[in-house]
């Protein structure tokens, strides 16, 4: 499968989201990334509902939502009536993430959890086949524009490990500091999604930076 790129709309201009939601639906990006912050889980405050609603009206690409929230279960229905086609809620947040994952697939979105930096992926091992995508931060959650952790190669390669061994489906995301320096070694080491927030809205040509991302061949 070719990879997907997912810009992060955390990074776009609040003022002018409209025009950035159309940039992205003429570029060659695969999903929006949305990344909803409740001031709680992650010491920052993204934006709520109506944010969200006003991206998916305008939006013709899928909504990848990555919840830092706690009681993320209280919201799964309400995520799903604001257009949201992935949703992704934090290992850490989850005292019963396999219901969590369930009530997402019920509703017919897909389901993905995401895990922090300093969480092993060996505690992955009795959900990794119920879920559709695996959100690996590749920074720690909360703001855009961070250092990309340089230990996240070696967590996609156990991962990927991982999903073959117990014939899971699921998707490797990328998120937080992926830059056109290190996207080639990630799809190397197995990533099938990057998000990229700062990489793409703080460069000269959004929409070129996206294809720039996007591009990438194999050489055995
Ligand atoms: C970080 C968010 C990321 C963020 C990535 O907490 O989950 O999705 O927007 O932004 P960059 O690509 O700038 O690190
Ligand atoms: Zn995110």
């Amino acid at each position: 499968m070719a990879h997907l790129v997912a810009p992060s709309i955390l990074s776009a201009d609040f003022a002018n989201i409209q025009r950035d939601v159309e940039m992205i639906n003429n570029s060659n990006a695969d999903w929006f990334h949305v990344d909803i912050m409740d001031g709680v889980f992650v010491p920052n405050i993204s934006f709520g509902f109506p944010v969200v609603k006003a991206i998916a009206k305008h939006a013709k690409k899928p909504l990848d939502v990555h919840l830092m929230i706690v009681n993320p279960d209280q919201y799964v229905q309400t995520f799903k009536e604001a257009g949201a086609d992935v949703l992704t809620v934090h290992y850490e947040a989850c005292t019963h993430l396999h219901r969590s994952i369930q009530n997402i697939k019920n509703t017919g979105m897909k389901a993905g959890v995401a895990i922090n930096p300093h969480t092993p992926i060996s505690v992955l091992e009795d959900i990794i086949a119920e879920v559709d995508l695996v959100c690996m931060m590749s920074v720690n959650p909360g703001f855009g524009g961070q250092k990309f952790i340089e230990n996240t190669y070696h967590k996609v390669g156990l991962l990927k490990t991982l999903i073959k061994n117990k014939n899971s489906k699921a998707l490797i995301e990328i998120d937080g500091g992926v830059d056109l320096n290190n996207y080639k070694k990630l799809l190397q080491s197995g990533a099938d999604v990057l998000v990229a927030g700062n990489t793409v809205f703080s460069s000269s040509d959004p929409s070129k930076t996206i294809s720039e991302l996007k591009t990438f061949e194999f050489s055995l």
